[in-house]
């Protein structure tokens, strides 16, 4: 038995769901903590790509309960065009398999009219409603799914703040409100769908663990992104990093015996904000287009650049990571030297850790090494030690810089693509 959180370690998109997914296949119950449909996690089965951005990466395992934890916010319309679609292609979606917590926030159809109308330019934000519905959350006046489903409190809950919502809307964005009597009509409709999953998860989870039972967290985003940790403002508005899944499930920390990192072995983001190995020529044009960096949630183009040890020692730290999965190894293969990123310069100043200060970003010179690439094709490879010398080197490194061992070598987006040195459960 062990209980294991899954966090990204770089700016998301580290390939979550695809690890997840395989994971599962020793788990039993499989839990987000965090975020919302901002994420997309890609899961590709056989010739059949899956995108899931609420329901956990593994439903497409049959019999195994996936849980929507408290720390989650959840966009009823999108959840239940996952369930739909999930269901259509033959998977078991019922409230035996999918759990919600009563407790998580709702991500009402103003907070996306908020999100969007926003300087969504900026922070360039998924325009889910991500931010608006966590700042309700905070402020203790949001919409939690036990409202939802009992239309009486979701209608009083509505009325409270609608009047000065309208005035924000119209009169500060200048956009278009939603409608009351519509938004609640429709909501009412969604809730009495959901109303069947709705249960207090903490106490799911707890049962569990009591059975013996293995728990296997997937987060959302990176480290990168983190609220209180990333390159703020430039985050999404929750916690990524790996403490965010005790409260965001409701477990507490005596519960976790590994923590595992998804990392690119090159870099991306999506969205503004500092990017300091970023490549803005023909090479960041190549991993963009070899990688397939486009967003599984915007379909946006993601930035790409060189692996940054700086960005991932600090996010290595802060979810004490035991073990990392390096993925995309298959994506360098062409390449005759790769460059890393091991500290940042600023005059005379050589820093190895993240600075809180963003202004510094901008002048920031860069401390690289460099390595030897390989040529040869990775995504047949099974075994590690029919990796490349130079792909073996590579992760050596990556591994003694960081002092965490890369348990997962994933070479390609299929599940057989991936070599495992640690059996991790
Ligand atoms: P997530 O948000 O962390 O789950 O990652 P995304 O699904 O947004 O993006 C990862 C992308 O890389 C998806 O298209 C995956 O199918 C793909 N992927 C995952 N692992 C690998 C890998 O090892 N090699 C390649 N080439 N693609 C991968
Ligand atoms: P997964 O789980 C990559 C980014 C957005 C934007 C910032 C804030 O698939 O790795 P938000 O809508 O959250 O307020 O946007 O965060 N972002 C992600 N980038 N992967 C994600 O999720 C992301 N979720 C949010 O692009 O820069
Ligand atoms: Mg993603």
């Amino acid at each position: 038995m062990a209980n294991m959180i899954v966090v990204g370690a770089q700016w998301g998109d580290e390939g979550k769901g695809k690890v997840v997914d395989l994971l599962t296949e020793k788990a039993d119950l499989i839990i987000r903590f965090q975020g919302g449909n901002n994420a997309g996690h890609t899961l590709v089965i056989g010739e059949n790509k899956v995108i899931l951005h609420l329901i956990p990466s593994g439903i497409l395992h049959r019999d195994k309960v996936c849980i929507i934890g408290s720390g989650v916010v959840i966009d009823p319309e999108i959840l239940l065009t996952e369930i739909d679609e999930l269901t259509a292609k033959g998977h078991h979606v019922s409230p035996e398999t999918v759990a919600i917590s009563d407790r998580a926030h709702v991500i009402m159809p103003y907070h996306k009219v908020i999100d969007h109308a926003r300087d969504t330019e900026r922070i360039g934000t998924t325009g889910r409603g991500i931010g608006p519905a966590y700042e309700d959350k905070a402020r203790r006046i949001g919409i939690r799914m036990i409202d939802l489903i009992h239309p009486e409190l979701l209608r009083q809950k509505i009325d409270a703040h609608y009047d000065e919502r309208l005035e924000y809307i119209t009169k500060v964005l200048k956009v278009k409100a939603p409608q009351k009597e519509a938004m609640l009509e429709q909501l009412t409709m969604l809730g009495e769908r959901l109303k069947p999953f709705v249960t207090d998860t903490s106490l799911l989870i707890d049962k569990a663990v009591k059975a013996g039972k293995s728990l296997l967290f997937e987060g959302a985003q990176g480290g990168n992104l983190d609220m209180d940790y990333g390159t703020y403002p430039f985050v999404t508005s929750s916690n990524t990093v790996a403490g965010a899944a005790c409260v965001g499930a409701g477990i507490g920390p005596t519960m976790i015996n590994k923590v595992l990192g998804i990392c690119k072995a090159y870099t991306t983001r999506v969205g503004g904000g500092p990017f300091p190995t970023e490549l803005s020529d023909e090479l960041g044009e190549r991993l963009r287009a070899f990688g397939g960096e486009y967003g599984a949630t915007t379909g946006r183009p993601r930035r790409c650049g060189w692996l940054d040890l700086v960005a991932l020692r600090h996010t290595t730290r802060l979810s004490s990571m035991t073990h990392l999965a390096i993925t995309k190894l298959d994506v360098l293969s062409g390449l005759e030297t790769l460059k890393v990123a091991t500290a940042y310069k600023a005059g005379d100043t050589v820093m190895e850790s993240m600075p809180a200060d963003l202004e510094m970003f901008p002048n920031l010179e860069l401390v690289y090494d460099e390595l030897p690439g390989w040529e040869e094709n990775l995504s047949q490879v099974k075994n590690y030690a029919d990796l490349p010398p130079n792909c073996r080197a590579y992760i050596a490194y990556m591994e003694e810089k960081l002092g965490v061992k890369a348990a997962i070598i994933s070479v390609g987006s299929k599940r057989d693509q991936t070599i495992i040195r640690e059996e991790l459960f």
